[in-house]
């Protein structure tokens, strides 16, 4: 299995170009079931994820091509072939759950298999499920499977989510576009991602208004027509590389970053002592060898701390001279990555969801496993600030959400290199 090594200590200098966002992309891919006609996405960001969420396309019958120097994606489902997802497909990655209602909502019926937990909690997809029951459709668990079915159709509704939820907010969208009649969407979720979804529907001629905030409204049309849509840039990769430089020091540019979608991280690392600034071609973010100050902060919807920078944040304070508070306030289980970063010598103690960090002058290298996806950034943004070489095990959840990173990173100086034998 491959693996990371980093020799630490190289100062980040040079331009780091942000690509598609996973998480939108996923949703967006979902979006060509709702179609007969082609759906092209560029600037898609080309992961083990999306690569699977389009196989998964594939194996329901959509024609999916790859026009990889374009970075672009052409999915074309003419014909549901199938609308069947099984389990080995979802547990793999659980994104995928989110071809159920496109399929309920062109085809009337699914089977998909439930995403079951993860590392990072539990992670339930009841109200995916109530939104689609309040649309009208049947929904049955069998032996892991969701079987839903809405034969005559999803009807429009009125649906309040009791707390906020980025997929559930996105799938229940996906079905209602289709819908006969209005679906209001109340305490939806307000993330980047969830406006650049419904401006794609509604180049796909669905007519979604007030997506980016709590209330959605959704007007549901007989069908969709194809169209051409670019993902929009990934803010938790920005702020991972934004925060790489702020651990590693040096004077980076994230190219074609959207620096509004960030302003919570930025609060986070003005107040820790690092320079970010908005340029034309993107954020520009600097910081020089003095030491980082301690910043406290919680994990919130959006606009709010994002969960997906937590632990990469987390790397940062933990070189701060003093202690932070970290709450993380979305998942449990979110801080598998506090024992990793121990082994390099930081101090941290968890008590149920708050993290107490109380900086060092110094982390040192050592081999480390990565656990989840964002977790193990934080162990390559340490390893880059700590003292000789850190090994970082596991890195197939990083190629799950990071494409090119050792390059991206090593083109700006930094000494990584990925191992693609064990060396033992
Ligand atoms: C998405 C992102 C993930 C990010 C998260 C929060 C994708 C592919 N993933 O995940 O990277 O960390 O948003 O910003 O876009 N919940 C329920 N029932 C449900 C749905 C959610 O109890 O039916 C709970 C979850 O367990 C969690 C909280 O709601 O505690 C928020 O989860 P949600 O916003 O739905 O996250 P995801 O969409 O899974």
């Amino acid at each position: 299995m491959d693996r990371i090594a980093i020799t630490g200590g190289a100062p980040l200098a040079g331009t780091i170009p942000i690509y598609g966002a996973k998480n939108s992309a996923l949703k967006l891919q979902a979006a060509a079931l709702l179609s007969p006609e082609p759906l092209v996405l560029e600037n898609m960001p080309d992961l083990a994820d999306t690569r699977f969420m389009a196989q998964l396309l594939a194996s329901l019958g959509v024609e999916v091509a790859w026009i990889k120097e374009a970075r672009t994606l052409r999915l074309h489902a003419a014909d549901i072939a199938s609308t069947i997802a099984p389990y080995d497909q979802v547990r793999k990655m659980r994104a995928s759950f989110n071809v159920l209602g496109p399929l309920l909502a062109r085809v009337g019926h699914a089977t998909v298999s439930l995403p079951g937990g993860c590392a990072i909690g539990a992670r339930p997809v009841d109200l995916h499920l109530k939104a689609f029951e309040a649309m009208g459709a049947d929904i049955h668990i069998d032996r892991g499977y969701v079987k839903a079915a809405a034969l005559r159709g999803l009807k429009g509704a009125e649906i309040e989510f009791p707390f906020v939820s980025v997929g559930a907010t996105e799938h229940a969208m996906l079905a209602a576009v289709l819908a006969d009649g209005e679906t209001v969407l109340k305490n939806a979720a307000r993330e980047p991602e969830i406006a650049d979804l419904a401006e794609c529907l509604n180049k796909m001629g669905a007519r979604i208004e007030g997506a980016g905030s709590h209330e959605i409204s959704i007007r549901g049309v007989a069908s969709l027509k194809g169209a051409r849509h670019a993902v929009v840039a990934d803010r938790i990769e920005t702020g991972t590389y934004a925060l790489a430089a702020a651990a590693a020091t040096g004077d980076v540019l994230l190219e074609g970053a959207n620096a509004h979608h960030l302003d919570a991280l930025w609060g986070v690392m003005r107040a820790a002592g690092v320079d970010v600034q908005e340029e034309p071609r993107g954020v520009r973010v600097r910081r020089n060898g003095r030491r980082v100050a301690p910043v406290d902060f919680e994990t919130e919807p959006y606009p709010g701390f994002p969960t997906d920078l937590q632990a990469q944040t987390m790397a940062l304070l933990c070189l701060a001279d003093g202690r932070s508070r970290i709450r993380e306030t979305i998942f449990e289980n979110r801080f598998m990555h506090a024992p990793e970063l121990t082994r390099l010598g930081a101090q941290i103690a968890v008590h149920g969801n708050e993290a107490v960090v109380t900086g060092v002058e110094h982390l040192i290298g050592a081999p480390v496993m990565a656990t989840d996806l964002r977790a193990s950034v934080s162990l390559v943004i340490a390893g880059l600030a700590a003292q000789g070489e850190t090994v970082v095990n596991r890195v197939y959840h990083l190629d799950r959400g990071f494409e090119r990173l050792e390059a991206k990173l090593a083109d700006c100086g930094a000494r990584i290199e990925r191992l693609k034998e064990p060396r033992e």
